[in-house]
């Protein structure tokens, strides 16, 4: 368990298809993540869940994002593990809508990136959003990522972020100046 300050990261559990069946098979959802919504049965999906969940790989690590009250509001990977370029590709999806804007997706964000920061020896993390996708890149910036480049791909346009660890290790020592500075003596 990983906890940040609004949501907890947990590993993946078969009890979490249900949601993220209804997630990926959401017409909103696919779009905003440039895929088409998922087209199979539930007890298709099942089964390949399952099987995902039984064997891990080491290119990729999912969680599950959980509220305080242990509700579970979507998922977040790291993915395209390279340890000879030192870096990893992010993504997340807060699936349930009435999270939304309300600070659960950066603080996912940056939950995530402290513990691979922390975890690994990873230097740099990325990520990529549609460029139409301002509530993502806000949420990515308010997590210290920054735009580099674009990307065109399938038809899409992305917006490629990035944050390198010695940017996360500036914004840890801000965090904790400000922590000192508003404690009373
Ligand atoms: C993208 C996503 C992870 C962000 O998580 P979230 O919890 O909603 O985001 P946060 O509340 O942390 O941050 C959103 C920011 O965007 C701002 N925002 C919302 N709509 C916006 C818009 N149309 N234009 C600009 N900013 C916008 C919010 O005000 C907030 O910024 P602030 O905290 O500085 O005020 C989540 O909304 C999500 O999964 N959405 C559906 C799927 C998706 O977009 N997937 C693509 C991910 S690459």
């Amino acid at each position: 368990m990983i906890t940040g300050n609004k949501i907890k990261l947990r590993n993946r559990r078969l009890a979490d298809a249900q949601n993220d069946y209804t997630w990926q098979t959401d017409p909103e959802l696919a779009r905003l993540d440039a895929t088409p919504p998922l087209a199979t049965t539930f007890s298709r999906y099942l089964s390949g869940y399952a099987s995902e969940l039984r064997y891990s790989s080491s290119n990729r690590h999912s969680f599950a994002i959980e509220t305080m009250d242990d509700e579970h509001i979507g998922n977040c990977v790291y993915y395209n593990i390279n340890e000879t370029k030192g870096q990893a590709e992010l993504g997340i999806m807060i699936g349930n809508r009435d999270y939304w804007d309300k600070g659960y997706g950066a603080d996912a964000v940056t939950t995530l990136v402290s513990y691979i920061f922390r975890q690994t020896n990873l230097k740099r993390i990325y990520l990529k959003t549609l460029d139409w996708n301002s509530r993502a890149q806000r949420c990515f910036q308010n997590s210290g990522f920054t735009p580099y480049r674009y990307l065109a791909r399938d038809g899409f346009r992305f917006v490629l972020m990035e944050i390198h660890r010695k940017q996360w290790q500036e914004r840890q020592t801000g965090a904790e100046r400000a922590q000192k500075q508003i404690t009373p003596p």
